[in-house]
This record gives structure tokens, C-alpha cells and sequence, in this order.
């Protein structure tokens, strides 16, 4: 795609305006610009096709009318047939929104540079957090509507860099929509409402748990290099993943941040470990951390997430004011002021992309940038913590300078970094 190619069909579709194909005003509207450019089409392309990335292609395919998946990119080849094949299940009702043929799917770690350049104007972000920060920053240089799917970052220069690609993108008018989906869930929204008009008072405390079982592995194979084992299997490495604190965890942080209105923790004290979860196949990532979050007022935050089988699971938020609690799962407030959710929930997935279609159409960017990157940054000062067993300040996290990017990422021995020990890893 060459920028100005790219410039003029954007150009075109922020003048063309409004969603609202079918509304008169709008056809008409959209009739001119079709004049012009000969084509009113949103084409979207995926970097990371595994099972989010498919699911958020389908509901990008799903949220506008005329909307084409037109490039793929995922480090391997294997990926993409199987998104593809999946995506052409005609029970998705996405078929004849597919134009991919083989020149636009591409394989390798630089895939993104090549989807980027496809002459699109979306992009779906699903690889795994590790490389976000570069491919955000491409996207946006390219002038690109982002989905970018959470979190941000695996580090704080990754995420001192995503705050920076989110000013541009509000600077270029682009929209940069997030994937922490509970922020376009119906219920949470609704009751995020009432949490932020007082519904609880005021907060005191908070409890938000993400204990579950544990996940995927795929099985190494002979001819596969130690990188390409590490890449296939992301999440069992900091440097890809950020840990699970970072990965999976990240939703219920989110949560505690937003009832806080945006404000975000300056303290994180945090326990953690490997204890069932030990086979060196699982890489060098924890099973459990325990970490107590606490704010300027004094508020403060209980996180527990586990991924180890056989063992309880729950996970459900839970917020604490002087005048009730609430439970956010079950969209419900008891206390002064009684409330339940009783609308019916749409899926908060496709939401996320019907917000992000309307946005692009009605020249109304969204932004979620600033909540991304502070998510992202309140998990990775919860797992600073845990791995070196101190107490960790927002303003040390946020300045940190560790750094998990590898001198390259060709198809090579790689060895696994040692498993954080608290007390003795340093913070740095
Ligand atoms: N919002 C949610 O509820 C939700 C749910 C699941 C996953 N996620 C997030 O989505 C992302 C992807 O997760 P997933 O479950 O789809 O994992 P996945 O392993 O199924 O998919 C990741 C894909 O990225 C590919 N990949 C790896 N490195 C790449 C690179 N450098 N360039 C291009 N492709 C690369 C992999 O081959 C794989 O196909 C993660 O950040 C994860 O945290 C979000």
C-alpha cells in the first residue's frame, strides 16, 4: 500500500461519514464518495491468527456492512490455513466477506510489515503481547484503525511505547479500540454507572479473581528451533506473554482500575510462585500470584490469579463502598441502594467491533489508550513484584527499564531465561 493510496481511501471514508448505510441521508452521502474512490469497502487485516484473532476477524466481518478481510499474517503458515478454514465455515456467516488469496497471506515474524502494506484500512492486533508495541507503532505510522487485543505490552518500555503510538493515533484521528472487553460488556457498563454515580459509596476495598486451570501446550516438535518452540507456545514466557498476571489476569485489573475511576495503584506487594506448573516445557512463568494493589486514598485492591488444576476456581470481581457491595459478574449491587442489571448482555466481543465500525464510519474516533497501557502497567508491576519479592511503586514500575525484547527473533537456539526468584531476582 502506498500512503498516499492509503491517505485518499481514508480520506474518503471519513468524508463519506456515517454507519448508517441504508439511512437516505447517508447513501447519499456515501454515493458521492463512491463516485470519487469507487469504493465505500473497509479493508481489515489480522496479525496473529490463532483462536482470538479468528474470533475478532469474524466479528469485524460481522459489525459493518461493506467490510472485507482482505490480508493475513501470523508467524506461521499452518496458522493462517487453519483461521481461514474456520472462518470459511459458512455457519459464521462471514464467506463473502473473505478475499484472501495466497499473495496475501503471509508467514514470518516480519508478516506484519507485509499486511501493512496491503492496501488496508483496519487492522486486528492478536499475536502475542510481546510484539504489540512494534506492530501498534507500524500500524498507526501507516495510518491505520487499530483493534489491538490486551494486553499492550510484556514490559515498561513496551508500554511507555504504546502510550506514545496512542497520542498518535488521536493525532491522525484513528481509532485505537482495546480488547480488555469488559469495558463494552453491557452489564459491567451499566453497573460501572451506578459504581461511579455512588451507588456504593465510596469504595474501600476491592477482591478481583482470576483462578482458573491451566492451558494449552503444544507439544514440541523435532524440526522446530527453541524460538519457534517458545513462540508456538507464548504463554509459558515472560518475554512473550508477561506472565499470566499480565496475560489473562489483566480483565480483572482492568476491572479494579476502572471502579476506581481511572486511577490507577501506586503501590503493588506481591506473592508469587511455580508450584505445580514446574516442567521446564512450561518455560519460566509462575502458576499463582497473590499481590495486594493500593491507592493514593488509601483504597486497596486484593488480586489472586492461578492457573493449577484441580483446584477452586472463580473468576468474579468483587467491590466494597461504605454504603454497599457489588458483584460484578453477577451485575449486582446490594446494600443503600439495591440494583441489578436487567437488560440482556450482547456479546461484549462483537460490541467491541460494532463501537469500532461506527466509530470509523462517523469520522468519531475512539481512543482507548490511556486505560490499555495503565492496565497493562498495573499487571506488570504486580509480576515486578512477585519475581523479586519487593514492594513496587507505580512510578518505579512505570520507569523500569527491563527490557524482554531478544536480539533477534530468527528460528535459533534461544535459551529459556531463568525462573524468577523473589529475594534474589533483581528489580530493574
Ligand atoms: N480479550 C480476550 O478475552 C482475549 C481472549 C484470548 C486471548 N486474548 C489475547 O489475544 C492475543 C492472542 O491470544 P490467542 O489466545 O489468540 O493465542 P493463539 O496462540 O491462539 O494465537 C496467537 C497467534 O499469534 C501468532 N504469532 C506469534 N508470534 C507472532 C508474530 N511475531 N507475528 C505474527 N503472528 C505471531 C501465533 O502463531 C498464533 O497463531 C493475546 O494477547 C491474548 O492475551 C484476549
Amino acid at each position: 500500500m502506498t500512503d498516499s493510496k492509503s491517505l485518499s481511501r481514508r480520506k474518503f471514508l471519513l468524508s463519506t461519514g456515517g454507519a448508517a448505510i441504508g439511512s437516505g441521508l447517508l447513501s447519499q452521502r456515501l454515493s458521492a464518495g463512491m463516485h470519487l474512490r469507487g469504493d465505500d469497502t473497509l479493508r481489515v487485516g489480522i496479525v496473529g491468527c490463532g483462536g482470538r484473532g479468528t474470533g475478532a476477524v469474524k466479528q469485524a466481518l460481522l459489525a459493518d456492512k461493506n467490510v472485507k478481510l482482505v490480508a493475513m499474517g501470523d508467524a506461521f503458515g499452518d496458522r493462517i490455513d487453519r483461521s481461514l478454514s474456520s472462518l470459511n465455515n459458512p455457519e459464521n456467516g462471514v464467506v463473502e466477506k473473505i478475499d484472501v488469496p495466497e499473495e496475501r497471506r503471509f508467514d514470518g515474524v516480519d508478516c506484519y510489515k507485509q499486511v501493512i502494506a496491503s492496501d488496508i484500512d483496519v487492522i486486528i492486533l492478536a499475536t502475542p503481547p510481546h510484539f504489540r508495541p512494534e506492530h501498534l507503532r507500524a500500524a498507526v505510522d501507516a495510518g491505520l484503525h487499530v483493534f489491538a487485543e490486551k494486553p499492550v505490552a510484556v514490559d515498561a518500555p513496551g508500554v511507555r511505547s504504546v502510550m506514545e503510538t496512542s497520542r498518535k493515533a488521536k493525532e491522525k484521528n484513528l481509532s485505537l479500540v482495546s480488547g480488555l472487553c469488559y469495558r463494552y460488556h453491557d452489564g459491567r457498563l451499566a453497573l460501572m454507572d451506578q459504581v461511579h454515580s455512588g451507588a456504593i459509596g465510596d469504595i474501600v476495598s476491592m477482591q478481583v479473581n482470576y483462578l482458573t486451570g491451566e492451558l494449552w501446550y503444544h507439544e514440541r516438535q523435532p524440526e522446530w528451533s527453541d524460538m519457534e518452540w517458545q513462540m508456538r507456545n507464548w504463554l509459558y514466557f515472560t518475554w512473550l506473554s508477561g506472565d499470566h498476571i499480565a496475560e489473562q489476569h489483566i480483565h480483572s485489573l482492568d476491572v479494579a482500575a476502572w471502579a476506581m475511576g481511572d486511577q490507577y495503584p501506586v503501590r503493588a506487594t506481591s506473592v508469587g510462585g511455580r508450584q505445580v506448573r514446574t516442567d521446564p516445557k512450561y518455560g519460566n512463568v509462575y502458576d499463582h500470584f497473590n499481590t495486594t494493589y493500593e491507592w493514593e486514598n488509601g483504597v486497596k485492591g486484593f488480586s489472586a490469579c492461578r492457573q493449577q488444576n484441580g483446584c477452586y476456581r472463580e473468576v468474579n470481581d468483587y467491590l466494597i463502598g461504605t454504603k454497599g457491595r457489588c458483584d460484578v459478574f453477577k451485575h449486582r449491587i446490594d446494600g443503600e441502594n439495591n440494583w441489578r442489571f436487567k437488560g440482556r448482555a450482547r456479546n461484549m466481543y462483537q460490541n467491541e467491533h460494532d463501537a469500532l465500525f461506527a466509530a470509523i464510519r462517523k469520522n468519531e474516533p475512539i481512543n482507548n489508550g490511556e486505560y490499555m497501557c495503565k492496565s497493562t502497567m498495573m499487571a506488570i508491576m504486580g509480576r515486578m513484584s512477585a519475581y523479586t519479592g519487593q514492594s513496587i511503586t507505580w512510578d518505579q514500575a512505570w520507569n523500569s527499564t527491563e527490557d524482554f525484547t531478544p536480539v533477534d527473533y530468527s528460528w535459533r537456539d534461544v535459551a529459556v531465561a531463568p525462573v524468577a526468584i523473589p529475594g534474589v531476582t533483581k528489580f530493574i
